[in-house]
């Protein structure tokens, strides 16, 4: 049985079993799978896809064409902005934003309040601490695009890595696979794959045991 709230909801294809909360606004063309709950207060809008069994919590903003896979939870207040795409089985915390056009590979788990830039590319099986933020223009051209080309030099999060809290990104950074960043680094160079690093800038401390990579 499918249980609408009173939400404004345009020409959108919604799965068996899945449950609509009070006043969520759902956009023309979206299409939401089986078994999924929208908690109250949600706006997803046009041409987004939602998977199967996924949990969308209270407040949550879906911007244009975004995907979210199967079995996925999203926190209280996250805002998706236009074209994010979120895999299979992530969990993403309370209050995180993604600026769009980004992507999170399956099994990746973000914490609470974290800012994802336009473009970032993140992959599977990622682990991000609370307070994360990541840049996209060096130069901050900001009302002064006349004069410093506006380029986004995204950055790129490889499979298996281990953010922890508070960590800044540099725009253009590529942090390897099964790397760990310690408390409150800023990575201003790529890290290797496997390498620990902390510190600002953050520097090479030492290598993930072999038993902790995927
Ligand atoms: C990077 C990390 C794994 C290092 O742990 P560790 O190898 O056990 O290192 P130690 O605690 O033995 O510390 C070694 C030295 O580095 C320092 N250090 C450790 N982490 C540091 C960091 N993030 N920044 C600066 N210095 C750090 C310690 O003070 C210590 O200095 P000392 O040799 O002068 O005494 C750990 O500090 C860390 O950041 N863990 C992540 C925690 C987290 O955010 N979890 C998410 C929960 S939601």
């Amino acid at each position: 049985m499918i249980e609408i709230g009173p939400s404004e909801v345009r020409h959108r294809s919604i799965g068996e079993g899945t449950n609509i909360g009070a006043l969520c606004d759902i956009g023309e063309g979206v299409e939401i799978g089986r078994e999924c709950t929208l908690k109250s207060f949600c706006v997803i809008h046009e041409g987004c896809k939602i998977g199967d069994r996924t949990i969308i919590s209270h407040n949550v903003i879906i911007e244009e064409d975004c995907v979210i896979g199967n079995d996925s939870f999203i926190g209280n207040g996250c805002i998706l902005r236009p074209g994010t795409k979120i895999g299979n089985n992530c969990v993403i915390g309370h209050l995180t934003v993604f600026e769009g056009v980004c992507s999170i590979g399956d099994r990746t788990l973000i914490h609470a309040q974290c800012h994802i830039t336009k473009g970032a590319i993140i992959e599977e099986d990622v682990f991000i601490a609370p307070l994360f933020v990541g840049a996209n223009d060096k130069r901050m051209s900001h009302n002064r695009r006349h004069v410093i080309p506006f380029v986004i030099e995204p950055y790129k999060i490889k499979k298996g890595a281990r953010i922890a809290i508070g960590v800044s990104v540099l725009p253009g950074v590529v942090i390897g696979s099964n790397a760990l960043v310690g408390v409150g680094a800023v990575v201003s160079k790529d890290v290797p794959d496997n390498a620990i690093v902390y510190g600002i800038p953050a520097r090479i401390k030492g290598e993930v045991p072999e038993e902790e990579r995927l």
